[in-house]
């Protein structure tokens, strides 16, 4: 039965602010591909928002309109994107820089994109150790930062006129950091703005900043952000989405498809040993210990929860598993990923599964940032508040509510995706038990 209770959504009227805390390699490539898209140079291939089709009704049916058209998005017409950095390049300067697109390209949207000037970056050294530059705030408190991302964001809105906003960290990876006493409570958190905690990173900072200003914040990085008591309370109250974090574009990408794969023939695991060469600016920031911590947590969580060793003990519950991410500058944004898979099956015998992944990291990344973006404005107009787990499609370490586990099934995450849109305007959920076509 259709859900008679489908969820009023408002109409994506008016423009759409994009705020990207971070100008570096993701944004440049994802701006860029805008303008590129825009022109018709260039397709959004990767994106699900603007290539993908929902499967509505019966098999027999044969309706399945593009996603687009399905529920009300914002046209790629209407997105105004806003940034801050701590360098004082434009997004031209910063694209060349990265070194993700090529040239010729890049000169024929000189001029849209020299035209984005980063705003003062809230910055700490502390959060992230191999930068540093001079676009950033200085000589106020936490909480005085904070006022002055608010005064960024209402300064933004009012011109370029948009009528809705929504925020998305694309910024450079920070040091790890568990929740602390600061994060426990928003008052807790208010007060430790106020006295400049140091437990307070500066992705904090934005994130309370547009929570506060009634804009929705997506984590593009794996670090601690909004999976907090704190924020997630300010985004409940302020009746917000937040959805995070770590962009699963490439290595856990392939490895989220492959481990279910694996499991659903129940081919059991000795060891899975992942490394990656790097070489542009994420790369060597998470050459330092401290970032490079922040991830390995971030991609190590996958395995774990989708083998389920404690339900498949003579499988799972010894695998080892390694990842490792070199800094390697020759390679700049082009990323390769090894993955050396050690595998076992029938009566135990082994077998060896090797891939080689020379992709490319903000190619990957950029369409996620894009369908993010429209997504996190769809839920916000839905009224969709708190963690959306429906999202977790997009991250290698979804946010979930702390009694579940996440789900990292990239086609789970993918029907769990859709099914939410399904759910949104009221069509069947689709469970694929099919008996229904053999009565
Ligand atoms: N490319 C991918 O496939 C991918 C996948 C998952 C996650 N990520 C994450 O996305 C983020 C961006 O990646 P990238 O390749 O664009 O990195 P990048 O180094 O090219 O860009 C990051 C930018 O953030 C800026 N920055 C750092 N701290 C800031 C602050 N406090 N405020 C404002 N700006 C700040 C840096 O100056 C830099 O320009 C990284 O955290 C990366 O780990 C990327």
């Amino acid at each position: 039965m259709p859900n008679p209770h489908n969820v009023q959504i408002a109409p994506a009227e008016g423009k759409l602010g994009v705020l990207i805390p971070g100008m570096g390699a993701v944004t440049t490539t994802f701006i860029a591909g805008l303008e590129a898209i825009k022109r018709g140079l260039g397709k959004p291939i990767g994106s699900l928002t603007q290539l993908g089709t929902v499967r509505l009704g019966k098999r027999t049916e044969g309706r399945s309109p593009a996603i687009k058209d399905f529920v009300p998005l914002a046209g790629l017409a209407d997105l105004e994107v806003g940034c801050w950095d701590i360098f004082d390049d434009n997004a031209y300067e910063a694209a060349v820089k990265a070194g993700v697109l090529e040239m010729t390209l890049l000169e024929k949207l000189k001029e849209p994109l020299s035209a984005i000037q980063p705003m003062r970056a809230v910055f700490d050294q502390k959060f992230v150790k191999r930068l540093n530059g001079p676009n950033v705030m200085s000589g106020g408190s936490k909480m005085e930062y904070a006022e002055r991302v608010m005064d960024d964001i209402r300064q933004f809105k009012q011109r370029t006129g948009v009528s809705r906003l929504t925020m998305i960290w694309c910024g450079s990876t920070e040091v790890y950091h568990e929740p602390a006493a600061v994060h426990a409570t928003l008052k807790d958190f208010e007060c430790g703005l106020q006295k400049d905690d140091p437990e307070i990173s500066p992705s904090q900072i934005y994130a309370y900043a547009a929570l506060k200003s009634g804009v929705g914040y997506a984590n593009g990085a794996p670090h601690l952000t909004t999976d907090m008591p704190a924020l997630l309370e300010l985004a409940r109250h302020m009746n917000l989405p937040v959805a995070g974090k770590d962009y699963k574009s490439g290595q856990t990408f392939l490895k989220t498809l492959i481990a279910p794969g694996l499991k659903s023939r129940l081919l059991g695991l000795h060891g899975w040993f992942s490394t990656n060469i790097l070489g542009n600016r994420d790369g060597e920031v998470l050459d330092e210990p401290g970032s490079f911590r922040s991830k390995e947590v971030s991609k190590s969580s996958a395995l774990e929860y989708i083998l389920q060793g404690q339900l498949y003990p003579d499988l799972y519950r010894d695998f080892y598993h390694k990842v490792r991410i070199e800094y390697y500058p020759p390679r700049g944004d082009a990323k390769e990923g090894w993955d050396n898979i050690d595998i076992f099956g029938w009566l135990g015998y082994p077998m060896q599964i090797k891939i080689n992944f020379l992709c490319r990291d903000s190619i990957l990344a950029a369409p996620l940032v894009l369908d993010l973006v429209l997504f996190m404005d769809l839920a916000q107009r839905a009224g969709m508040r708190g963690i959306q787990e429906w999202l977790s499609f997009y991250f290698k370490a979804p946010m979930h509510a702390p009694e579940l586990y996440p789900e990292h099934d990239v086609f789970i995450q993918l029907m769990k995706l859709k099914n939410t849109l399904r759910w949104m305007r009221g069509e069947d959920l689709i469970t694929h038990l099919g008996l229904e076509y053999y009565d």
